[in-house]
């Protein structure tokens, strides 16, 4: 079955001194001859680690995929990539998106392998894998992690993250002792798999899913069900396919893709980091995607029921049927799309049946009318900001009032607590320097926690205005993404403790009710923080980090490179 189109045989099809080197060392494994006489070599890209537990499992899933691409006639070879764990990393794993990006770009491009199966999970891991996977543009696909199963903690479910946000208010607020609450956490999270709210992690595989980059039923089938490992098995065997037809990434993403994955997120009730992965893949596979666009979405009724927009968690969404049914619900909405089983998109929903009308609503009977996520302009945010009304309290989405500002993390951490604290539930909180370049690496504080003593009160959100991110299972008031950033110059930096700020959601409008003169001389007399970080990847992504509303992506590593590698390494 030689084929000498193959990208491998530059590898492992020539009859002399290199073709040796690139054998002889694969063989020390114990392959035989017969693997390397032109099948299509499948790459296994795994983020496993044990330092990112929502991962833990995808050294099993490789074992699966291996038996479809063995089964189909391939050799799959698996291989490490850095592996991005967003509870553990500190400043934020968001600063290491890009990181393992290049890392999976480069990978692809260097070793002798026609295509790609992505195994992530972690909310940074599967966008970092796409954008790095689109940047070479072999045939793709992704196998997910998949969720943990439901929390349980005193005869109830508990939701990852979302139950933390809840929980550690209630704490605040003397409602909660701190030994129920250390007590929660072994419920909260008790099998391998990612968060099973409709966190990042879920979002993005819900998105891949209707973008049609995994095969049907990926995003919501449990981590430990061992439908997932047939479906690990079932992609293995489809990549070596593609590998056949030659169907590259490229072919299956479309601006049709993106746009369905818009809607898909607003239907799921989705993330909001949905907008700068979604931003950043765009950007790699050099489709024109802007901000605005997400506004696709903001007509799309609620239709998925699970935290933090509603009450259910991913199990549930499974056994009701998962994505299959929320693409037949959206219908006639979706665009017309390729996937990774070369057909259209449409086919993803065939012969779904929905087992549970309260976990996914029909269009009739939605959980809200209108769920998409709303992107705000105005000169607070000249080059846009977003704020997820799903998530949000109805009656603050239009509000005016003062602001109270904090010039860093450092500075809301020491003072939010203070009894003396002067605002009130109206009182419109201000958090500077969460950006890209600011923090640096845009880190989920936007859901700042409410002044104790507001919570005491019984006062459970308030607008709450950053350039942060905020954690896919967070919920509140909350604007994000400002662009530009306060260290980058924006309006954001000039803000005062006292200004009036304008909300509203209806009209997508956020503005500083300051004139342009007083902001002027404001500006003239701004300057941004001095660096924090002097050398390493972290000066390199400061110095070359983009805004959100780009996708905060490094600024050389937009769109790709497809040329093959022609030097030898000896
Ligand atoms: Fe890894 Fe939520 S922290 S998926
Ligand atoms: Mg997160």
């Amino acid at each position: 079955m030689t084929d000498d189109k193959r990208r491998n045989r530059a590898w492992y099809g020539k009859a002399d001194r290199d073709g040796f080197i690139h054998r002889s060392w694969m063989k020390n494994q114990g392959f035989p001859d017969h693997v390397f006489d032109g099948r299509p070599v499948i790459g296994i890209c795994n983020t496993w680690s044990e330092l990112t537990p929502c991962n833990s499992g995808l050294r099993d899933l490789a074992e699966g995929v291996k038996r479809g691409v063995w089964e189909a006639g391939g050799f799959p070879v698996e291989f490490p990539v850095m592996s991005l764990g967003e509870t553990q990393m500190k400043p934020t794993a968001m600063l290491f998106r890009n990181l393992l990006a290049m890392d999976v770009e480069e990978s692809i491009r260097a070793y002798g392998i026609d295509g790609v199966v992505l195994l992530g999970g972690c909310d940074k891991t599967t966008p970092g894998q796409l954008m790095g996977a689109a940047s070479v543009d072999l045939p793709t696909i992704v196998v997910s992690s998949g969720p943990m199963l439901n929390g349980k903690w005193q005869g109830k479910d508990i939701g990852s993250g979302t139950d933390v946000w809840k929980f550690s208010e209630a704490v605040r607020a003397g409602e909660m002792t701190l030994q129920d609450f250390m007590a929660a956490e072994s419920g909260m999270s008790r099998s391998k798999g990612v968060c099973m709210t409709m966190g990042t992690a879920s979002t993005m595989a819900s998105v891949v899913e209707a973008m049609g980059l995994s095969l049907p039923t990926n995003a919501a089938l449990p981590a430990v069900d061992s439908r997932r490992m047939a479906l690990a098995h079932m992609t293995g065997k489809r990549i070596v396919e593609m590998v056949e037809e030659e169907l590259k990434l490229s072919d299956v993403v479309s601006r049709e893709s993106f746009e369905n994955a818009i809607l898909a997120n607003a239907a799921v009730g989705g993330s909001t980091n949905a907008v700068v992965h979604l931003l950043a893949i765009a950007g790699r596979v050099g489709i024109d995607l802007s901000l605005d666009d997400f506004e696709l979405g903001s007509e799309v009724p609620l239709l998925v029921n699970c935290m933090p927009s509603g009450q259910y968690l991913m199990e549930d969404f499974c056994y009701a049927g998962g994505m299959p049914v929320v693409l037949k619900e959206l219908g006639e909405m979706l665009r017309p799309a390729r996937t990774v089983l070369g057909g259209d998109i449409g086919v993803y929903a065939d012969g779904a049946e929905c087992w549970n009308e309260d976990v996914i609503r029909p269009m009739s009977n939605p959980l809200k009318p209108a769920a998409g996520l709303r992107v705000l302009r105005g000169n607070l945010a000249p080059q846009g900001a977003i704020i997820k009304p799903s998530a949000a309290t109805e009656s603050l989405l239009e509000h005016e009032a003062e602001a109270y500002v904090f010039e860093s993390i450092e500075e809301f951490k020491a003072n939010i607590d203070r009894e003396d604290l002067p605002v009130t539930k109206d009182t419109i909180l201000v958090l500077k320097g969460c950006g890209p370049k600011g923090y640096p690496g845009m880190p989920e504080v936007g859901n700042m926690p409410i002044p104790a003593r507001l919570v005491k009160e019984g006062v459970r959100d308030m607008v709450r205005l950053s350039d942060a991110r905020m954690s896919g299972t967070a919920y509140g008031t909350v604007v994000l993404h400002i662009s530009p950033e306060a260290q980058a110059g924006g309006t954001l930096a000039l803000v005062k403790t006292g200004d009036r700020i304008r909300l509203s959601a209806s009209e997508g409008a956020l503005e500083l009710l300051v004139d342009e003169a007083e902001l002027e001389t404001r500006r003239a007399a701004w300057a941004p923080d001095p660096a924090h970080y002097t050398r390493g990847y972290a000066k390199m992504y400061v110095d070359h980090v983009l805004q959100a509303d780009q996708g905060a992506d490094l600024d050389f590593l937009v769109g790709k490179d497809t040329r093959p590698v022609t030097r030898e390494s000896h």
